[in-house]
């Protein structure tokens, strides 16, 4: 494939998406380095499980501690290991937290890219390295669906902010110093590795949770938001396509399939033989079980957010065709496959064995 292996850098390695890329460059035969933030440095156990699931201790990459909005320390990383690609995942990726801390958010997403952005300038690597920027459909906001690269971006977050104006960067430096750097516009990608944050893992945790008994009630809050939710192992092989064009551009990753946060309840209490029926209005709905009346679903006000984006669904044609890149998993398969995977580490753990332990 290539003759000197390839050197790339990951930030935000020990994220869902760091995981699963630093896995598939491996396998292409890459040798790779990992930026990893202090806390979960410090707290290897719970900061480096995803990588340890994946078997990928020490010897398989380098982790090297630092923070992306750390300029300097970044650039001297950079200097030093010289990456031929570089992917920048690191971010605060949380929606709702943002609201929350939007100056920090600013900091991270922002300030963080322009800090890759400016090293490389600085260090004279325009032609010497590939850049993929982790930019995402948060930053379509309520432009009405579906979405593609054309779509004017109508950002409902300090998070979709905050990534707009780490995408526009990214463009800005590409046409203006040459870099090859390219914003994959990556609608919402889960697995079983998905922060338990987000919407899809903590409904098929619950599932797990309420099957095995050890759990009464899953709470949520708007149901009726629509996401394009697609595999992340199938996302991170379209960041590496995205690096191997010859020129570098823009690209979204998506399933071109939406539902609403209610059908992925209804499908993960599915996977699991049990149907939900609804009934109630708004913060009073319910959601139980239609054999047993069960309580299975209720909602919480406290789970919505100051401004929500409705409906996310995109059009990946232009990704199909540039870089024949198709996903492989779609609704159905990936709620099977985030519940079993619950089903069984809540079974592991019950038998004191957790996927997470650290061996060493
Ligand atoms: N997290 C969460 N928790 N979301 C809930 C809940 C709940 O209890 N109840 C309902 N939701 C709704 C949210 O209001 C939102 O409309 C939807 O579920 C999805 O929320 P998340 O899973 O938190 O994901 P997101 O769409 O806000 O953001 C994700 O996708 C983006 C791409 O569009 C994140 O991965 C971002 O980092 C990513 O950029």
């Amino acid at each position: 494939m290539f003759g000197a292996k390839k050197t790339a850098l990951i930030t935000g390695i020990a994220g869902q998406d760091g995981g699963y890329l630093a896995e598939f460059l491996i396998r292409k035969g890459y040798k790779v380095h990992g930026l990893v933030r202090w806390d979960s440095y410090m707290d290897p156990a719970d900061g480096l499980k995803r990588l340890e699931a994946l078997g990928l201790t020490d010897a398989a990459l380098t982790l090297h501690q630092g923070d992306v909005t750390d300029a300097q320390a970044v650039t001297a990383l950079i200097k030093a290991i010289k990456p031929d690609e570089i992917y920048n995942l690191a971010a605060l990726s949380h929606v709702a937290v943002s609201f929350k801390t939007p100056a920090v958010t600013m900091e991270i997403n922002t300030k963080g890219t322009l800090a890759i952005l400016e090293a490389i300038r600085i260090l004279d690597m325009e032609k010497s390295v590939r850049m993929y920027q982790a930019s995402s459909s948060e930053m379509f906001g309520s432009a009405p669906a579906p979405q593609d690269e054309n779509t004017p971006f109508q950002p409902c977050s300090p998070y979709g902010v905050a990534k707009l104006a780490a995408y526009w960067l990214v463009k800005t430096y590409r046409d203006a110093y040459g870099i090859h750097a390219s914003n994959g516009i990556l609608f919402n990608h889960e697995s079983p590795a998905r922060g338990e944050d987000f919407v899809t893992r903590k409904i098929t945790k619950a599932v797990a949770a309420i099957e095995g008994g050890s759990r009464e009630v899953l709470t949520l809050g708007n149901l009726e938001s629509m996401r394009d939710w697609g595999h992340a192992r199938d996302y991170v092989e379209g960041m590496w396509l995205m690096l191997r064009q010859e020129k570098a551009d823009d690209y979204v990753l998506a399933t071109g399939q939406a539902h609403s946060v209610r059908e992925f309840v209804e499908r993960a209490f599915a996977q699991i033989g049990t149907t939900v029926v609804w009934s109630g209005q708004g913060v009073e709905e319910t959601g139980r079980d239609k054999r047993t009346g069960r309580l299975l679903v209720s909602i919480d006000p406290a789970l919505f957010r100051p401004k929500e984006v409705n409906h996310l669904l995109g059009n990946a044609r232009k990704a199909q065709d540039a870089l024949n890149w198709l996903p492989k998993y779609y609704f159905d398969d990936l709620v099977a496959d985030m519940v079993n995977a619950d089903r069984a580490l809540l079974w592991r753990e019950a038998g004191g064995d957790s996927v997470w332990k650290m061996t060493g």
